[in-house]
């Protein structure tokens, strides 16, 4: 008993205290940073972004196509990190804690929600999936950056392999993910 409380303690410091400023290095890379500029402002009109972390794409939005942006993400420290860069934005920002799985909004509330890099982290990529549908407009439009499953079937080996051991550090982040069949699998019509 006293060891698996030891765990979770360490667990929880680590998601608490390290994994935030891990997650922001990581995600300030110069290869994903040209990501950001090249997705972001195709987001308009009324926009959620799930997962938004620190706030890493508040900077990108266009404020001739984007009305006002929701950001949403589970993780308080990662929320408080992005306050500051919501107030720099461009656009109106809200932040809100709120689960990607169970988006507290109404049906066709949002023209886009953008979505980077956190569908490898959610819990339940469907259940996710499926609320992020739920939300759009039926004329709306999901902008989603991601990493997944490699087409390559020695590296999907080697990312399955991994993968039990990274979502564990890594905040839930799986390498294995089949996110374009996940999309069909949601009736999301796909373009790049
Ligand atoms: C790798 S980070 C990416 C953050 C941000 N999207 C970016 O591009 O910098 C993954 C993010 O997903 C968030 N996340 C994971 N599961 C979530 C869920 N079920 N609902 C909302 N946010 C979630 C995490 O807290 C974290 O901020």
């Amino acid at each position: 008993m006293r060891a698996t409380l030891g765990v979770v303690t360490l667990r929880s410091r680590w998601d608490a205290k390290v994994l935030p400023g891990l997650i922001e290095r990581a995600c300030r890379s110069h290869a994903i940073l040209d990501e950001r500029r090249r997705w972001v402002p195709e987001a308009r009109g009324a926009v959620l972004e799930v997962g938004v972390g620190s706030g890493l794409n508040l900077a990108f939005y266009d404020p001739a196509r984007a009305q006002d942006v929701i950001g949403i993400d589970l993780s308080p420290p990662l929320l408080a990190r992005a306050a500051a860069r919501a107030s720099a934005a461009p656009v109106p920002v809200t932040l809100q804690e709120c689960d990607a799985e169970r988006l507290a909004f109404d049906r066709g509330r949002f023209d886009t929600v953008l979505v980077t890099y956190t569908l490898c982290s959610v819990g339940d990529l469907a259940a996710s999936l499926a609320e992020i549908h739920r939300v759009l407009r039926p004329d709306g439009q999901l902008v989603l950056v991601e990493h997944g499953r490699s087409p390559d079937a020695r590296t999907q080996r080697w990312q399955r392999w991994i993968t039990p051991v990274w979502r564990r550090v890594g905040g839930n982040c799986h390498l294995d993910r089949d996110v374009p069949r996940a999309l069909e699998d949601a009736r999301f019509a796909t373009s790049s």
